[in-house]
């Protein structure tokens, strides 16, 4: 959500500016833009939607801006203003010396505007953003200190809520100075040149040594030095830290999107959560990742799990699994939700913070809340050196490997696998009988799960069909029971978000209690069908469906000769277990939201408003 980033040293700044963003686009891609400082002047360029239109204006501007050793630049991701190329960042103060970019959002900022206008009479307001109120404020204050550093420390005081900044003055030619609360900010450190950006991405092809800036402090970075400053101005060394990334050519290798490449990266996602865990169907999980000892698991009274969006999906196929295996009452919160509200948390509750990006806003808060109760917070994520994973007590990194389509696909994938383990993994703890022998066999499942899903990749025919088939339809209706209903939701959002149909997810059993009202001939209900303990209701709610002329599309691993007739259309899956299915069937739903999408012409990888990392509340 927003991305910064700056760099100071011998190079030409633009390029590694410009690079920098083309790693930070998942963050927002409303709009972008440079600021380039040479003989003590600032040369900004702007525009709104893609990076590319930013390297266009560049590759047609005159060539002096290559000259400029230090920059700051900015890919948005809109809160407070249109899209514009007037709301694109950097800003500037009334005069233009100063010049700031930001990821964040200020909550104050009307009052500050307020109080500004009644300081500077003359201040120039040229957009619409919380982000030149704080130009102006950082302005203001340099205005009585001719100190950015300074001017920066009294400016954050004022300022409420959420911000990563970096700020360069005319005057102070020599430095970028930065400051954070609740965004992330990482400094990268090379030799006769710096760097800082919101995330490694953007820096890692220069340098592997960095430190994060903690909330509250305030950075300055020349090109030999970084010095950085508590919320009290005493100096503070930051710990080094040695950056486990390489820079890698992030290719689509040979697909038409990433979100496709990433949908078939499923089956090695799998064999990879699961390789070092789970040996064989009747050895023990090894999960040295998790912090609690025997005494402390057979101790949690409660499980909350937290995340937001698909991860939060992937939170409530968790619950079905850990309350059937491990046996302790699980509720599934979204993230925004738990924050304002009197939770109950203590110290024999076990919380698990799901999040791909580890830098969703919501979900740190909650976790950051969680933490004052004692529970144990074990974090979920797709990034080991995220905010997130930097809170948690137990650390499980799904290693899903970077997923550039903001759509999240593997990353759920990888998020149930690790779900999956977590639940076995607490039921063989404390020691329950597995007297039918289903977790024998769930393991020796879990196993064969990689070639179930590579097989149904291979042929992809009949699902793109029923993509061609259904594209323009207005509205969608998903329906599940059980263990499948939050696959309902992530089939419903995966299609909402990258074809804007709107789609709903239902549990089937409460397509009666109301949304049945909506359903005609020009209704397309997708059902989730698998042979387990709910087919014969959801088929009942189908029937109900039917009747009311709606248009049936059945994903199943069984339907009989009987029952066909009800469909207009079935998709037929490899025969999975109930417990298990949810992993086999979004695989669907991600393939027909993907060729829905394309058959539409929408932009599969970036879809309209949104962004990758939702860096605020
Ligand atoms: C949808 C999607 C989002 C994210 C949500 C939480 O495809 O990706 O719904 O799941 O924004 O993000 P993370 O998982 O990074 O916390």
């Amino acid at each position: 959500m927003c991305g910064i980033i700056g760099y100071i040293g011998n190079k030409q700044a633009s390029d590694i500016l410009i690079s920098g963003l083309s790693h930070l686009e998942y963050r927002g891609y409303d709009s972008s833009g440079i600021a380039l400082m040479h003989d003590n002047k600032t040369e900004i360029f702007k525009a709104q939607g893609k990076l590319i239109n930013l390297i266009e204006i560049l590759n047609s501007a005159l060539p002096t801006y290559k000259a400029s050793h230090l920059g700051i630049g900015h890919i948005r991701w809109a809160t407070h203003g249109l899209p514009t190329t007037a709301n694109a960042h950097p800003h500037t103060c009334t005069c233009k010396k100063l010049t700031l970019v930001h990821n964040g959002i200020i909550e104050n900022y009307k009052e500050l505007k307020e109080e500004l206008i009644q300081n500077q009479k003359n201040t120039v307001f040229r957009s619409q953003t919380d982000t030149e109120i704080a130009a102006h404020l950082i302005a203001y204050e340099y205005g009585k200190t001719k100190n950015l550093l300074k001017a920066m420390q009294n400016a954050v005081k004022k300022i409420k809520g959420a911000f990563a900044f970096c700020a360069i003055h005319n005057d102070e030619p020599d430095k970028i100075v930065v400051a954070k609360r609740n965004a992330p900010l990482v400094i990268g450190l090379g030799e006769g040149e710096n760097f800082v950006a919101s995330d490694i991405p953007a820096i890692i092809e220069y340098t592997k040594k960095a430190i994060y800036l903690c909330d509250y402090q305030v950075g300055v970075i020349t090109k030999d030095d970084v010095k950085i400053y508590d919320e009290n101005d005493v100096l503070v060394q930051n710990k080094i830290e040695y950056l486990p990334f390489e820079a890698m050519a992030i290719s689509k290798m040979g697909y038409k999107h990433f979100m496709l490449k990433e949908i078939h990266e499923q089956g090695d996602v799998v064999r990879n959560v699961l390789s070092s865990k789970i040996l064989s169907p009747v050895e023990k999980i090894k999960l040295e990742e998790f912090k609690l000892d025997k005494a402390k698991i057979k101790n949690i009274k409660r499980i909350q799990i937290i995340a937001c969006g698909t991860s939060l999906h992937a939170g409530l196929v968790g619950k079905y699994i850990l309350e059937k295996f491990a046996k302790i009452p699980t509720d599934v919160e979204s993230s925004s939700e738990y924050i304002y509200r009197d939770t109950i948390a203590d110290e024999n509750t076990l919380v698990i913070g799901i999040s791909q990006s580890g830098e969703t806003a919501d979900t740190i808060s909650a976790i950051k809340q969680v933490k004052k109760e004692n529970s144990h917070v074990i974090i979920i994520t797709n990034r080991a050196d995220s905010t997130m994973a930097r809170l948690a007590d137990s650390l499980m990194p799904v290693n899903a490997g970077i997923e550039v389509s903001v759509a999240a696909t593997k990353s759920y994938m990888a998020q149930l696998m690790s779900l999956y383990i977590l639940a076995i993994y607490l039921y063989e703890q404390k020691g329950l009988n597995d007297y039918d022998g289903e977790i024998i066999n769930l393991k020796q499942e879990l196993i064969e799960l990689p070639n179930k899903i590579e097989t149904l990749l291979e042929n992809v025919s009949d699902i793109k069909e029923v993509a061609r088939k259904y594209a323009n339809y207005k509205d969608f209706i998903f329906i599940a029971r059980g263990i499948n209903y939050p696959t309902a939701l992530e089939g419903a959002l995966k299609l909402k978000e990258i074809s804007y149909i709107n789609a709903t997810g239902y549990s089937a059993g409460e397509l009666k209690h109301g949304p049945i009202a909506m359903l005609d001939e020009n209704m397309p209900v997708l059902a989730l069908l698998n042979k387990g303990i709910v087919y014969d209701k959801v088929l009942s709610n189908c029937e109900e469906a039917r009747a009311r002329q709606a248009k049936l599309i059945a994903v199943t691993n069984y339907v009989s000769k009987k029952d066909e007739g009800l469909f207009n259309d079935i998709i037929l899956i490899p025969s999975v277990s109930d417990t298990l299915s949810p992993a086999v069937n979004i695989v669907v739903l991600q393939l027909l939201a993907y060729y829905i999408s394309e058959f539409l012409g929408k932009d599969v990888d970036q879809p309209r408003n949104l962004a990758k990392s939702v860096t605020v509340e």
